[in-house]
């Protein structure tokens, strides 16, 4: 899908589809939606006088409009009501949009759509809304699929401007958009891969095709490697498993003036079974996506890099599965971090925390600040904020508030919840220094306590993501499968950092 601003009309401009958008309450007779109303003899008037275009968000409407304009079909799409109208909006239209025209064969189209006279985004930003609303809604994960009776592609979506001034705008904000939307939809493609097609082997795999792109600092730690690190939480995890652990360091230097190097961490679990404390056969596939943690760093990195962003990052991904192997971790057992701590394994299934401990002890022995991990850690922060919100604990208010804007200006949700004093105690151990679960009751509280036991005093911040990796509804942006939840999050806070 290629992306182009240019100047023109509906109808003039010869595509297979023009968009214009209305608002609830829109008479259809000014803008674009007016011209094209003129042009089809007033037939969008009285689809609106009709009751049959409401303008509610999202609502689609296409028309033929039998050669009485360039363009073979007109879509009237709804944006809701105008107060409401946002970039994120912007950025779900444009994905419902992209299906539409799938679906109807459109192989170009024309967005009619002005960024400032809405009220809404700027142009940089909605230049960039409409590609990632585009690439993101049309993704689709084919690769296993011998056959592909559906393989309609398109080719090219142009966004109408007039303005020569804001030209250049525009243009930043499409390359921002390609760079973004083509991150998520890597770590969607790295999620949605069955654990057979992405081992920890194949995680290193792709990591190393990022550094090379783009002449990234890589290491790549395998077993041995870790024992000499005393890297005893994640290699505890990894002795069910005769599928070889990794440990990936990710470095990206964009700023030689600064000292200061951010740690990313990515929990790259590939398959988590539970271990011994085996779970349910229900839904056991998705933990194929317990690494989308490691994924969203990973591809994110790739997007740092092409936007050559004036910082210092490097990103941490211990990756292994979590199987009942003979050599299992069992219930009971004690392993040793790398930072020197001791933990009782109540509970093998409760594995994520333990192959973070040992990446976010080797991010600050090596001074990393501020570190940001994102995780799909516990079941109970799916429970607490539902599909759509991912939870956020920090000993940081700052880098709380910079990660909250972050994900707002991406179109991710993210919600701040309490790491209480109070419940450090559910964390304690009869015979270790701590143990790997706190108990049921505010599950991904103590999974983020126990973490904090890693972190020291640096700067840090953890994002539970174990309700958004997925979806099952295709809406907006989302496609049923994995999301590519913290990708966007991600580089607008690390991009936030470079302008400061
Ligand atoms: N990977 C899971 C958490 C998860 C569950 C993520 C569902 C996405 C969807 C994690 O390793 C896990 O099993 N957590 C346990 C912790 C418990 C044993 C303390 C959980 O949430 O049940
Ligand atoms: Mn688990
Ligand atoms: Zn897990």
């Amino acid at each position: 899908m290629k992306f182009e601003v240019r100047p023109g009309g509906v109808n003039t401009i010869a595509t297979d589809a023009v968009i214009t958008g209305v608002f609830e309450g829109d008479a259809g007779q000014v803008g674009a939606v007016g011209e094209l109303d003129a042009a089809l003899g007033g037939i969008i008037g009285d689809l609106i006088s009709s009751g049959e275009v409401k303008g509610k968000l999202y609502e689609m409407h296409v028309l033929h409009t039998l050669g009485k304009i360039p363009s073979r079909l007109a879509i009237v799409a709804g944006m809701g009501k105008q107060a409401e109208w946002d970039t994120d909006k912007l950025r779900g239209f444009a994905g419902e949009v992209v299906r539409v025209l799938r679906k109807h064969k459109a192989k170009s189209a024309a967005f009619a759509l002005r960024a400032g006279n809405e009220g809404g985004p700027g142009h940089a930003d909605f230049s960039c809304a409409v590609v990632e609303g585009c690439l993101l809604g049309d993704y689709q994960y084919k690769r296993h699929m011998t056959r592909d009776e559906n393989g309609h592609e398109i080719g090219e979506i142009l966004l109408l401007e007039n303005d020569q001034a804001v030209l250049e705008a525009m243009v930043k904000g499409l390359e921002m958009g390609r760079i973004t939307a083509g991150a998520v939809m890597m770590a969607r493609d790295m999620v949605n891969e069955p654990a057979n097609h992405m081992t920890p082997a194949n995680m290193a795999e792709i990591a190393r095709e990022v550094a090379s792109r783009h002449h990234l600092g890589i290491i790549v730690m395998d077993r041995a490697q870790m024992e000499k690190e005393k890297m005893g939480a994640l290699l505890g995890v990894a002795q069910g498993t005769s599928e070889p652990p990794n440990f990936i360091v990710l470095d990206y230097r964009g700023d030689s003036a600064k000292k200061e190097v951010v740690g990313l961490v990515g929990k790259g679990l590939t398959f988590d079974s539970g271990g011994i404390s085996l779970k349910s056969h229900e839904f056991m596939s998705d933990m194929k996506g317990d690494m989308a943690g490691g994924a969203a760093v990973i591809a994110a990195m790739d997007a740092i890099a092409q936007m050559k962003l004036a910082v210092n990052v490097t990103a941490l991904i211990p990756a292994t599965e979590n199987l009942p192997g003979g050599r299992a971790l069992k219930p009971g057992d004690v392993l040793k971090a790398s930072n020197g701590k001791t933990i009782e394994v109540v509970n093998t299934d409760a594995e994520g925390r333990l192959i973070l401990a040992d990446a976010l002890s080797y991010a600050v022995k090596n001074g990393l600040s501020p570190i940001v991990d994102l995780a799909t850690l516990t079941g109970a922060c799916h429970v607490a904020l539902g599909d759509i919100y991912a939870g956020l604990f920090s000993n940081d208010r700052g880098l709380a508030e910079r990660l909250i804007k972050a994900a707002d200006k991406g179109g991710e949700k993210l919600w701040q919840l309490p790491m209480p004093e109070e419940y450090r105690d559910l964390n304690k151990s009869d015979i270790a220094d701590i143990k790997n679960s706190g108990g049921r009751y505010g599950g991904a509280i103590t999974a983020a306590l126990f973490l904090q036991e890693f972190t020291g005093e640096t700067p840090w911040a953890h994002i539970d993501i174990a309700g958004p990796f997925m979806t099952d509804k295709t809406r907006g942006v989302l496609v049923k499968g994995a999301t590519g939840y913290g990708v966007r999050t991600l580089i607008r806070f690390i991009s936030g950092l470079s302008e400061r």
